[in-house]
């Protein structure tokens, strides 16, 4: 913890931050998931809070946990119930922050009791989640701000810009899984930031925490004009 008092520069703001993966159940002890930690998203939740923000931090399952009392924390499961979260949190929300590693799939008919293991294969028919930014970027109102995250492998800006553009986005953070010290269960994170006007700043490799502190930044600019 800082031993420093930041300037409260986002009192009274709010602001929706989402972070962890989500779980999507095949059956009641069975989920398709993701790797993602959560430490990004709760590091931006508590940087946000430090700044003076009301935040409201939508999280999938993760071990982690948050201290100030400027967080309000709402625990969801699935995409469904993420997307739930987010569209009453966004309407009264200055921004959102999405770093949330949200299922891209989700399987149809989840089975009400344990699957028993057979002789023959499995399959498992998934259909496509909602894409919550996606969504949240069709209702933006002219002075709410979003931020998106992308996570590539290949053709890393393009993606991002498209993902950027397709979503509505004020900004969004590119990590590359590429970079050594990148990525989801580590420490640190190397990130490029994207705006809408495609102007591009890259950032050392830096501790998450100190990774959330830029990205904050980029967006109090954006806030406060
Ligand atoms: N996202 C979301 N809802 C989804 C899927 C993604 O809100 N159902 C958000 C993520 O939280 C992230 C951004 O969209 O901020 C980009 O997610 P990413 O997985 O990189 O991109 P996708 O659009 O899902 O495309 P793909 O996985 O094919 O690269
Ligand atoms: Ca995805």
């Amino acid at each position: 913890e800082t031993a420093f008092k930041k300037t409260q520069l986002l009192v009274g703001v709010n602001i929706l931050v989402t972070a962890g993966p989500t779980y999507e159940a095949i059956d009641p002890v069975r989920f398709i998931g993701n790797h993602s930690s959560g430490k990004m998203g709760f590091a931006i939740a508590e940087e946000l809070a430090a700044l003076g923000a009301r935040v409201t931090l939508v999280t999938g399952p993760t071990a982690l946990g948050t201290q100030h009392p400027n967080i309000k924390r709402v625990d969801v499961t699935s995409a469904a119930e993420m997307f739930d979260a987010c569209t009453n949190a966004f309407s009264t929300a200055k921004a959102c922050v999405m770093s949330a590693a949200v299922a891209d799939y989700s399987p149809v008919n989840p089975s009400p009791s344990k699957i028993k293991k057979q002789d023959a294969g499995l399959q498992i028919e998934l259909r496509k989640t909602t894409d919550i930014l996606k969504t949240l970027g069709e209702r933006k109102q002219p002075g709410q701000y979003l931020v998106g995250f992308a996570l590539e492998t290949d053709q890393e800006e393009e993606n991002a810009i498209g993902k950027l553009q397709k979503k509505n986005l004020d900004f969004i953070v590119l990590n590359s899984l590429k970079d050594e010290g990148a990525g989801f269960a580590g420490d640190t994170n190397r990130i490029t930031i994207i705006d809408r006007n495609l102007h591009k700043t890259t950032y050392e490799l830096k501790s998450k925490k100190q990774v959330a502190a830029d990205i904050c930044a980029k967006l109090v600019e954006l806030i406060l004009g």
